[in-house]
């Protein structure tokens, strides 16, 4: 089956390495050559990781490579994709537009996925009214290589025929599922890490611990399998501020960005994508410092 990965970013990438893994067609498209580039490197040492570790062998991994193109031409690439997931920046507008353009290049029965962290699939849909019925949420995890999870969100409109093929796409890909069958903000997942994150970065704020200290707490206390500032800049501090900003417009003041997030993310400092966030990395991703700087 020719699958077709809409941005190359920290999640698209991952995504489009799992489904070429899985035996797809895959073509991954973004608007930037440059990070087209960044993709290939990160999908091949991902790869690599997994052949050191005997997950899977050498020649498993050169066929998911030969499975993945790379394009700057979104129209080129859906065209004859039975599964479109779009994974661009966490924006309704642009995804919107991504949609409207896949809506008319890719086959006419195709799934239509987004991988939205909390975006209404209603509102993304109704870019395309007479689409809009093929349109699921199709929310992975980072990495999506490793995490086990998909959460399905039904739209309004998405049909029911359109679910299921979401789930059985997923699974095929090795992944458990949960079906949010309500177009609720932030759906099961995101609204909760969102909100967990976000008291981290009060108390860091409040100057109650350090980022290491709070990480270890929960972590080591609550049993988190990675803290949550630290995971934040593992996910891109940009990504979640987008996401904290839609959920404080849809769910209201509980969801306010602190100043300390807005500064970061002003100043560049993304998380590991970018070498420094809460935390300093090096080249590889490890962390460097405790956060205090
Ligand atoms: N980062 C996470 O942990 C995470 C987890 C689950 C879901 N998500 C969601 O996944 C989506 C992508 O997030 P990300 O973290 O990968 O963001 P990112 O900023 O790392 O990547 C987004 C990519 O989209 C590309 N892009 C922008 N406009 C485009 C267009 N018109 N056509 C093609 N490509 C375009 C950008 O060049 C960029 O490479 C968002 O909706 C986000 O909310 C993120």
């Amino acid at each position: 089956m020719k699958v077709a990965v809409i941005g190359a970013g920290t999640m698209g990438s991952g995504i489009a390495q799992l489904c070429a893994s899985t035996g797809h067609v895959t073509s991954l498209v973004d608007t930037s050559e440059e990070q087209l580039g960044r993709a290939a490197t990160a999908v091949t040492s991902s790869l690599d990781r997994f052949v050191a570790k005997d997950r899977m062998t050498r020649e498993a991994a050169d066929r998911a490579l030969s499975r993945l193109e790379s394009t700057t031409d979104l129209e080129r690439a859906v065209s004859g994709a039975q599964v479109v997931v779009e994974s661009v920046v966490e924006d309704l507008a642009v995804k919107q537009e991504v949609l409207r353009r896949t809506v008319a290049a890719a086959p006419a029965e195709a799934l239509l996925g987004t991988n939205t962290s909390q975006l209404s699939i209603t509102a993304i849909g109704s870019a395309v009214p007479d689409h809009a019925h093929r349109l699921v949420g199709l929310h992975f995890f980072n990495p999506p290589v490793l995490m086990r999870l998909v959460e399905i969100v039904q739209g309004l409109v998405s049909s029911e025929e359109y679910v299921q093929r979401a789930e059985d796409f997923s699974q095929g890909l090795g992944k458990e599922t949960v079906i949010c069958r309500k177009d609720s903000p932030g759906f099961l997942t995101s609204r909760i890490s969102a909100i967990v994150r976000l008291e981290c970065l009060r108390m860091l704020e409040e100057g109650v611990a350090s980022a290491e200290d709070i990480d270890r707490a929960l972590r080591l206390g609550l049993n988190f399998p990675m803290g949550p500032l630290e995971l934040g800049d593992f996910n891109g501090l940009d990504t979640y501020l987008r996401i904290l900003t839609s959920l404080e417009g849809t769910l209201g003041e509980r969801f306010k960005p602190t100043v300390t997030l807005r500064n970061l993310v002003a100043a560049g400092r993304l998380g590991r994508k970018t070498g420094h966030g809460i935390y300093r990395y090096d080249e590889a991703g490890r962390r460097l410092d405790d956060g205090s700087a």
